[in-house]
């Protein structure tokens, strides 16, 4: 008989340092609440912990019971522990801001003198704007630094593969941009009479950009302070979800923590039952944990069982921790 050879307890143990705690899986299996759940244990620890999420919709608040929407909020009765549900419109419109001042004064520098709103309209128009947004959102509260442990409520799985994928072609581009600002700014001052130098906020632009790139992606493959967990209940689609994301994590040397499993049926309640329903999903779920053990190995961190309710409030959330924690 399988089993977890490596609990979220020993996990949490092994990596005392763990700052960032990302949660991923397929929509509807529990990552809100497992983000949730960890994050009180953490607080519960001591550490000062913000659980944040990036959702467009309200599934922290409703987890809680209570409004965090738009700023860090303190959690009614958990010390230690803040919740923010990150108000996605107000995000994307400042990022769209900070586009166009970013195109209209490079149009103006260039001498172009072409209308900035075409820009604008094909660079915040494409779909992966508002997910880009939301992932620079995210890595700016990690930046900040006010919280010794962050959990976040969903992976940004397509956006973290991306980001580092993209990462090294973005830096030959800043290095490449940075190099022709560099001689087109010499040019200008050796053509220039008067000494004084001029100010370039594009090229600060790139170097604090490539900045900011480096440190992120500095932040999320240290396998010391991160550390991306998925969760799957045990049905195929889930599975075969959260398989793919760990390949392409493990490729891009983003630090997998483990897969925690979800809304296992306690068969050990079953006795007597003959209800058919019942012992077929029973049965079926029996099956999809085969390939769980087969496929994620010593990578299963814990077992949750599907509780007679949902999980919402302080006191269920406690009561999931002390399951997820075993
Ligand atoms: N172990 C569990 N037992 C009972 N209900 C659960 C359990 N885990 C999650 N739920 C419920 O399932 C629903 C989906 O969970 P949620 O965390 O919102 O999923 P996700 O964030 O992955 O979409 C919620 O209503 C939640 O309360
Ligand atoms: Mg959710």
């Amino acid at each position: 008989m399988p089993g977890i050879e490596k609990s979220m307890a020993d996990f949490v143990r092994e990596h005392p340092d763990l700052r960032y705690a990302f949660f991923g899986g397929k929509g509807g299996v529990g990552k809100t609440v497992m983000a949730g759940t960890a994050a009180l244990w953490f607080a519960r620890q001591g550490k000062k912990t913000l659980l944040a999420s990036t959702n467009p919709v309200h599934s922290i608040s409703s987890l809680l019971g209570q409004n965090v929407f738009g700023k860090p909020t303190p959690v009614d009765g958990a010390e230690n522990l803040h919740a923010f549900e990150i108000d996605t419109s107000e995000t994307i419109e400042r990022s769209k801001r900070e586009i166009r001042e970013k195109i209209a004064w490079f149009l103006q520098y260039a001498d172009l003198n072409t209308k900035a709103d075409d820009f604008i309209e094909s660079a915040t128009m494409n779909p992966a704007f508002e997910e880009s947004a939301m992932f620079e959102n995210m890595v700016d509260l990690m930046f900040r630094d006010e919280y010794e442990v962050y959990i976040f409520d969903t992976a940004p799985t397509a956006n973290a593969r991306r980001l580092l994928g993209m990462s090294k072609v973005y830096s030959l581009w800043v290095q490449k941009m940075l190099k022709s600002r560099e001689e087109a700014k010499s040019l200008r001052e050796m053509l220039s009479f008067s000494k004084k130098k001029e100010k370039d906020p594009l090229m600060d632009y790139l170097l604090s950009f490539q900045d900011r790139m480096a440190n992120a992606q500095r932040l999320l493959t240290d396998d010391q302070k991160t550390a991306f967990f998925f969760v799957t209940i045990p049905e195929a689609l889930p599975i075969a979800v959260i398989t793919r994301f760990i390949n392409w994590f493990h490729d891009f040397g983003i630090p997998v923590g483990g897969v925690i499993v979800n809304m296992l049926i306690d068969n050990t309640i079953l006795q007597g039952t003959t209800d058919e329903f019942v012992l077929n999903r029973v049965a079926a779920q029996a099956e999809h944990m085969d390939t769980i053990w087969k496929t994620f190995d010593g990578g299963v961190r814990a077992i949750v069982p599907l509780f007679e309710q949902e999980v919402r409030g302080v006191p269920m959330l406690q009561r999931t921790a002390d399951m997820l924690f075993k």
